[in-house]
């Protein structure tokens, strides 16, 4: 670990836009399905060194719900390699404790992802080592849509009066239900936007951005964004 990484303040959530994938493969001369083969093995380092730094979960952003607008190629590409990430890392994050959850309309992806998620669902549901949230087909605003919807028909119903609606009954309804906010947000490749990202959870959290490339992010770049994290001072609107 790091030297100056004190254990008692890890953020209990960290949440990354694993950016760069297709400017990692540019660069290279190599095709954008070869970036997103690399920031998978990136991927895989980093879930594994979160879950021994104690992070209690780790949520990251592997599909927006605007990535549909890429090439069909391109997001077939990414689907097969979440089939094939399950399939080679599954019986490993289950030895490691490690819980999977997916955030997002993701029953709607294609037949085998859908399934290879429900199977990697299954396996680890009772595990209580790190919390692994994907979010795929996931996009924010369409998320407090669907918590508005989702309490507004409960209204219309008469089951709760608009006065009860309050910040931990939306919370309720998103897709993060349960899980506390990031306490910390890191996006890589030099981007500092949102991308519609954990609008709502993002309220308070401590953004780092990095110039490094997702797939060169390593367990040792994560150690540096989470030292920034420590000299950083919360005060949640206070003083
Ligand atoms: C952003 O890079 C990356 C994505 C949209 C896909 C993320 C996917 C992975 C990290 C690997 C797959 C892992 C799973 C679990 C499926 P970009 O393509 O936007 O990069 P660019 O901005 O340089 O073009």
């Amino acid at each position: 670990m790091e030297k100056q990484l004190d254990p008692r303040r890890m953020p209990a959530h960290v949440a990354i836009v694993m950016d760069g994938n297709g400017r990692w493969a540019k660069g290279r001369g190599l095709p954008r399905a070869a970036g997103h083969r690399a920031g998978m093995e990136a991927l895989k380092e980093i879930v594994k060194r979160s879950d021994v730094l104690g992070i209690k979960h780790l949520t990251v952003y592997a599909f927006s719900s605007e990535n549909w607008k890429r090439s069909r190629e391109e997001v077939n590409g990414i689907f097969r390699l979440l089939v094939v990430y399950v399939e080679k890392e599954l019986a490993e994050l289950h030895a490691n404790n490690v819980r999977v959850s997916i955030l997002g309309e993701w029953r709607e992806l294609p037949r085998e992802a859908v399934e290879a998620l429900e199977r990697a669902l299954e396996t680890t549901k009772d595990n209580t080592g790190l919390q692994f949230h994907i979010a795929l087909n996931y996009g924010a605003r369409n998320e407090i849509v669907r918590a508005a919807r989702t309490l507004a028909a409960q209204a219309a119903e008469g089951r709760i009066a608009p006065e009860e609606i309050d910040g931990e009954r939306f919370s309720a309804c998103l897709y993060t239900a349960g899980i506390p906010d990031p306490d910390l947000l890191i996006r890589t490749s030099g981007e500092e936007r949102l991308s519609n990202y954990l609008l709502w959870q993002c309220a308070y959290s401590e953004f780092v951005f990095m110039d490094t490339l997702w797939p060169d992010f390593t367990p040792e770049r994560l150690e540096e964004a989470l030292g920034e994290y420590q000299r950083r001072e919360r005060r949640f609107g206070g003083r």
